[in-house]
């Protein structure tokens, strides 16, 4: 059964409490937060005000996607909100290892997020310090993009990586997802499926949720 992580990007940000506290009634099992910078990636979203409104709310635990250069600087304060995941891209990070281990020593998980055109190759000498590896299915920067099916491809060699390694990381994936490309990732091998329009979009978004964890 895939666990599910419903992206804040769509919701309704003037609805914040609302939206947060449906996810709370929903079978979803993380809450991802997209942060941008306008410098990784080509677009803004939000902070800490925001991420600290829906932290009050939340019953889940969050799952903080930071599409940001030098990630390093806000691993305290992101401790301090309460995040139980925090994934930095590859592409973000020269000292990937330092950052990871920065990430663990302040008591939550650490993910690794590898763009489209980035081979899960990279990842033979830093799996072991990742209890997540999240594949971007879409360029990250935007919601409602399409899926791109090479992803099917990278989750396989990451399942052979994993095994090969002994590595015990959950395999995620964001972007695109909706109840036909979430079945694929699900038969290729993904564990936690992000999924913003199909949730945010659908008539009922808590049915969605569990129609998506029922894949
Ligand atoms: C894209 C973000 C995604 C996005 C997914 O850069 O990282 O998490 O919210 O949105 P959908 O599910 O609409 O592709
Ligand atoms: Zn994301």
């Amino acid at each position: 059964m895939a666990m599910i992580s419903p992206s804040m990007l769509s919701a309704d940000f003037g609805n914040i409490q609302r939206d947060t506290e449906m996810l709370n009634k929903s079978q979803c099992d993380w809450i991802h937060l997209d942060v941008m910078d306008g410098v990784f990636v080509p677009n803004l979203t939000f902070g800490f005000p925001m991420m600290e409104a829906i932290a009050r709310h939340a019953r889940k635990p969050l799952d903080v996607h930071l599409m940001i250069v030098q990630p390093e600087k806000f691993i305290e304060r992101l401790s301090d909100v309460g995040a139980y995941v925090v994934s930095v891209h590859y592409e973000a990070c020269p000292h990937l290892h330092r950052v990871l281990q920065a990430i663990r020593a302040k008591g939550m998980k650490a993910g690794v997020v590898l763009n489209p055109h980035t081979p899960v190759s990279v990842l033979e000498d830093i799996i072991q310090d990742c209890d997540l590896v999240m594949l971007m299915s879409v360029n990250p920067g935007y919601g409602g993009q399409a899926f791109i099916p090479h992803t099917l491809e990278k989750i396989k060699r990451l399942v052979e990586l994993r095994e090969r390694t002994g590595s015990r990381c959950l395999i995620e994936v964001d972007g695109g997802v909706n109840r036909s490309t979430g079945k694929k990732l699900m038969e290729a091998g993904a564990d936690v499926l992000v999924a913003g329009t199909a949730v945010f979009g659908a008539a009922d978004p808590v049915e969605e949720i569990s129609i998506l964890k029922q894949l």
